[in-house]
């Protein structure tokens, strides 16, 4: 059975990529597992604290779990046109050593999603992952593309994903990454 770890990079509860990333799991094929993780308790990078006191225990435990999947999704919200602080951070502290970067992320299949209440649907933020995909050595997945623009108008306010059109996007998406994580 497929098992696909997802991250959505925002910290806020009612965050729209954290519920697209909860709508993934719902929609994702029959017999594929996403295992929700979270960036949540990942200090700042500091190589002294690195150097003083190893690894903080939320990085290794995501690490562990990334290192557990046959898959990693992506929910990318967009800052500026590029990729939010604190998921880059995250991606940072997840780089440490670099002699883990290849159990880590050595030929993971990757894809990237995201969503913005903006108009542009997270496509630069998107575009911002590429250089970063591409130092790890990932094996990233282009075979179809979910940009969700607008979003308070695809979620409810409980926070599911209501909007048909990018609940198929998703799903198909969804199917076509598992099919490539299990090639
Ligand atoms: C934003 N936002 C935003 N949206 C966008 O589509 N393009 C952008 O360049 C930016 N820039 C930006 C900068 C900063 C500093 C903030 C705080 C926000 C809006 C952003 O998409 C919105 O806050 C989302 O709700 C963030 O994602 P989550 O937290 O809902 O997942």
């Amino acid at each position: 059975m497929p098992k696909i770890v997802g991250i959505a990079g925002s910290l806020r509860k009612a965050s729209f990529n954290g519920w697209l990333l909860r709508a993934a799991k719902e929609l994702a094929p029959a017999g594929t597992e996403i295992d929700v993780a979270s960036i949540s308790g990942i200090p700042l990078y500091d190589a002294d604290v690195e150097s003083g006191s190893g690894i903080p225990d939320a990085v290794t435990a995501l690490k562990e779990r990334i290192k557990a999947a046959d898959g990693l999704l992506i929910v990318t919200p967009e800052y500026n046109h590029s990729i939010p602080g604190v998921v880059k951070n995250a991606i940072d502290w997840l780089s440490r050593p670099p002699k883990d970067i290849p159990s880590v992320f050595g030929d993971k299949p990757v894809a990237i999603v995201g969503a913005t209440p903006g108009a542009g649907g997270t496509r630069l933020s998107q575009a911002a992952w590429l250089p970063i995909l591409r130092t790890l050595g990932t094996r990233p997945w282009f075979g179809k593309q979910l940009y969700v623009a607008s979003a308070g108008q695809a979620f409810d306010a409980e926070g599911k994903l209501v909007d048909e059109k990018v609940k198929k996007l998703l799903s198909d998406l969804l199917a076509g990454f598992t099919a490539f994580v299990s090639s």
